[in-house]
């Protein structure tokens, strides 16, 4: 697991998960409101089988996953994966405990983690897939900048009829017009990287 370590945002931090977050974790993957969402990182299971999961994400140097806290309260997770070629990163799950939701976190916990996609990692750009009626995702990733590239038609079956799959990508470029005048620090000057 390659580690982020913390990452601070302006209400949530995201930090490196523990062992005693994997129940928090079960709850919310088998929370109907979060599977009607998003598809699940892994299907609830016993203590023991989480443990062996979390043991093996640990070892996938390519996987970054955070829990996300507010206020020293675990309230969500997060993880991605960057490409083989090291540029990009795909962003999987940001999942916020269905009983918190639109408090907010969500948003600040993409702001915070893009930051560190772009400003720190220096990615060149970043992609996520969600369903077409998940408006709090469609929300947060318009914030972001991201911008739709594919759609998989009637991709979904639920309460009687399909929604689309849409894929959506954020270049580097892109992130920077839409964040510049909101940095909490100066760019690095071009003489400091030469
Ligand atoms: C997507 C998710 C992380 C959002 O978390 P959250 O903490 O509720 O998000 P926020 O409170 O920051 O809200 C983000 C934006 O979406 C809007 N929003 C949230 N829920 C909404 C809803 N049900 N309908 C319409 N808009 C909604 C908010 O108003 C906000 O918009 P604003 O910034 O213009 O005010 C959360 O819903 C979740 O965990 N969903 C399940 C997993 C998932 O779908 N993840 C996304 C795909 S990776």
């Amino acid at each position: 697991m390659a580690l982020g370590g913390t990452i601070r945002g302006k209400t949530t931090t995201l930090r490196l998960p523990v062992e005693a977050d994997l129940a928090s974790y079960n709850d919310w993957m088998a929370d109907m409101r979060v599977r009607h969402a998003h598809w699940v990182w892994h299907e609830p299971a016993m203590p023991a089988t989480w443990k062996e999961r979390f043991t093996e994400a640990a070892k996938d140097k390519q996987l970054l996953l955070w829990s996300i806290e507010s206020g020293g309260v675990l309230v969500g997770l997060a993880v991605a994966h960057l490409w083989s070629m090291g540029n990009s990163v795909d962003l999987n799950h940001l999942v916020i405990d269905p009983e918190r939701w639109r408090r907010g976190y969500g948003c600040d916990a993409a702001l915070a983690l893009h930051r560190f996609f772009f400003d720190y990692l220096d990615l060149r750009r970043a992609q996520a897939d969600t369903r077409a009626d998940n408006a709090a995702a469609l929300r947060i990733a318009e914030a972001m900048g991201y911008v739709e590239y594919a759609r998989g038609h009637n991709a979904h079956y639920r309460n009687g009829s399909y929604v689309d799959e849409v894929k959506l990508i954020v270049e580097k470029e892109a992130w920077q017009e839409r964040w510049r005048s909101e940095r909490e620090y100066p760019p690095v000057p071009p003489e400091a990287v030469r």
